[in-house]
């Protein structure tokens, strides 16, 4: 394997911290990766927010579904999906003139602007996850930045076409960290296809899921398998609730 291959194989989301600086050299090396990532038509449709606060820091932890971590992380970046530079300059260019001479409306950004930034802010996030391991840190994405988008836009200053998409927080890892056992990942087979799509069936299901342990306990005692324990933990709890609310909040500032 070459060094590149290594520290892909060896990744893992790391959630507890030694309690050291970051320093400034490595902190621009990652930046460096980072702002090198693809982005659609070299637009560079994001922004990276250096969360340097403790404060704020601190109640990322408690917005982003209460997960103390991020308050001792030593560096934390919001990846924001980011339209309005380009929308403010396009309006400091005058392309409203431009368009009215021409008989043209102003096109505003739309759904798949969006969707073009969130690209790009989380391929550039990856290259940050990835120039970070090789230096020897840890990351964790936090998806949770995507809720309380009222509270969110209000701390972190946010204009309409801005949306915070995801969250790293880095730092070195703990022995505990680093000792732990890589997360397993479903067999290639039922996650790639040849040309087209296809959907699985039961069988499959069943082969996919079968080796993993139902837990037990409070709350648990009529689920039979693991498809439920997938739901009541992640599809339908309160979390994802709240991250469907807030992103609905969000399209509707957006789209406006
Ligand atoms: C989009 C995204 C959002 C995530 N959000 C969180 C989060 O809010 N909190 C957390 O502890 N881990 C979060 N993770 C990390 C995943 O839980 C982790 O990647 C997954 O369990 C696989 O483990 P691994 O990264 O160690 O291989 C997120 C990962 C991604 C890609």
């Amino acid at each position: 394997m070459n060094q590149v291959m290594e520290v892909l194989m060896k990744r893992k989301s790391v959630r507890a911290y030694e309690e050291r600086e970051i320093s400034a050299e490595v902190r621009a090396e990652i930046l460096k990766a980072t702002l090198r990532a693809p982005t659609a038509g070299n637009l560079m449709l994001y922004s990276i927010l250096d969360i340097t606060d403790q404060k704020l820091k601190d109640k990322l932890a408690v917005t982003c579904d209460h997960q103390p971590f991020i308050a001792r992380a030593p560096m934390v970046w919001v990846f924001l999906a980011d339209y309005q530079r380009w929308y403010d300059y396009f309006l400091a260019s005058d392309v409203e003139g431009l368009c009215s001479r021409r008989g043209l409306t102003l096109e505003k950004p739309s759904e798949s602007d969006l969707f073009l930034a969130c690209c790009d802010a989380l391929i550039a996030a990856q290259n940050a996850v990835i120039a970070a391991e090789s230096l020897g840190l840890g990351s964790c994405y936090i998806g949770d930045i995507m809720e309380q988008y009222e509270t969110h836009r209000e701390l972190l200053n946010l204009p309409p076409y801005v949306f915070p998409i995801g969250m790293l927080v880095f730092g070195y890892p703990t022995q505990q960290q680093k000792d732990r056992e890589m997360t397993t990942r479903f067999d290639e087979k039922f996650i790639v296809f040849k040309d087209c799509y296809r959907r699985l069936d039961k069988e499959e299901f069943d082969e996919m899921f079968g080796k993993r342990k139902l837990p037990k306990g409070k709350g648990m005692e009529d689920v039979t398998n693991f498809g439920q324990v997938m739901y009541l933990n992640k599809f339908g709890a309160d979390f994802s609730i709240e991250m469907r609310r807030s992103v609905r909040e969000m399209l509707k500032a957006w789209r406006k």
